[in-house]
């Protein structure tokens, strides 16, 4: 896991260039390279390699991956949307460089990431990354990551849950499948394709990230609860704060709990079947966070 971390890190370096006008792609730069967990780039590369592919056609992808959730965290931290002054042990992207440069710099990752996969894959085929370019535009956009965003914010706002067309339980997770596990489903459907599998492989791997998703956004849902802004580099419990559904809010803690343990083990099966010990240790560490060693 480390090594894989470190190949993403010294690629999203050498990928990032530093040009006029400066302060955009210093922008762009500065919340890519800050410390993050690399789950999504990790998840690719590890889903190429279990699969039998090559890693190393993958590394435009998986910087692509961490470039998309940058700019999801960068917008998300805005003032219009969470109003989040850290972000991974820092000041956000819009309190370092302003409220402009923070959109901008969002929307130059979400256009450079695409650009990235077509000008850097040259060991893929056509096919390939036209397969990879349609996944990252339809998981980034208005029918997943962004419907998510708006739903969540909307449900900031909603007091009365009787005039809804959906109940709450059915929208808090429309919300974690779309905002959160929609970029883990990007990052094991590129790893498939890049590994050539099969449809069924690829099905098998996008339930996989559908549950691993949800499961993620409740550890994190959790998290806001029970850590630390030293553990977390970023300002907990503002989610009650805000009024946000979340399984935390909804359910309460304990309920909570039990609900990553269910989908913990559910996930835990097709990892165990791939014989995957980075998935492993990726879902044990969360698992050790929220229910104990
Ligand atoms: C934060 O994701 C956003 C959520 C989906 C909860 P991560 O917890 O993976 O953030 P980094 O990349 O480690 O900063
Ligand atoms: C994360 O949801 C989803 C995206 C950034 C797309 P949160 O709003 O809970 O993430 P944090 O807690 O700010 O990292
Ligand atoms: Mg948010
Ligand atoms: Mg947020
Ligand atoms: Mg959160």
């Amino acid at each position: 896991m480390k090594e894989l971390i470190e190949l993403v890190n010294k690629k999203l370096d050498e990928y990032m260039p530093i040009e006029y006008p400066e302060s955009i792609f210093k922008a762009m730069k500065y919340t890519v390279t800050l410390k993050g967990k690399r789950l999504r780039p990790v998840m690719c590369l590890e889903t190429v390699s279990m699969l039998g592919g090559d890693i190393n056609k993958a590394l435009p992808a998986a910087c692509a991956l961490e470039m998309l959730h940058a700019q999801s965290l960068i917008h998300d931290d805005l003032p219009c949307m969470d109003n989040d002054d850290f972000r991974r042990g820092q000041p956000s992207n819009h309190k370092v460089f302003g409220e402009a440069n923070a959109v901008l710099a969002g929307d130059a990752l979400l256009s450079f990431a695409p650009q990235l996969i077509i000008e850097k894959s040259s060991d893929l085929t056509d096919i390939q990354k036209l397969k990879l370019v349609h996944e990252f535009v339809k998981f980034a956009g208005a029918f997943a990551l962004i419907a998510g965003q708006v739903a969540d914010i909307e449900s900031e706002k909603t007091k009365d849950w009787n005039n809804m067309q959906k109940s709450p339980e059915e929208i808090l997770d429309y919300i974690h499948l779309n905002k959160t596990a929609s970029l883990f489903r990007l990052s094991v459907r590129m790893g498939a394709i890049i590994a050539n599998a099969n449809e069924s492989v690829l099905n098998e791997l996008d339930e996989f990230a559908k549950k691993f998703g949800i499961l993620f956004q409740i550890y994190d849902d959790i998290m806001d609860e029970i850590s630390t802004f030293e553990e977390m580099g970023k300002t907990l419990g503002k989610d009650v704060k805000s009024g946000k559904l979340t399984y935390t809010t909804l359910y309460g803690l304990d309920e909570a709990k039990k609900k990553f343990s269910v989908l913990f083990d559910e996930c835990y099966g097709t990892i165990e079947k791939y014989h995957s010990e980075i998935f492993k240790e990726i879902a044990n560490k969360l698992k050790n966070r929220i229910l104990g060693e």
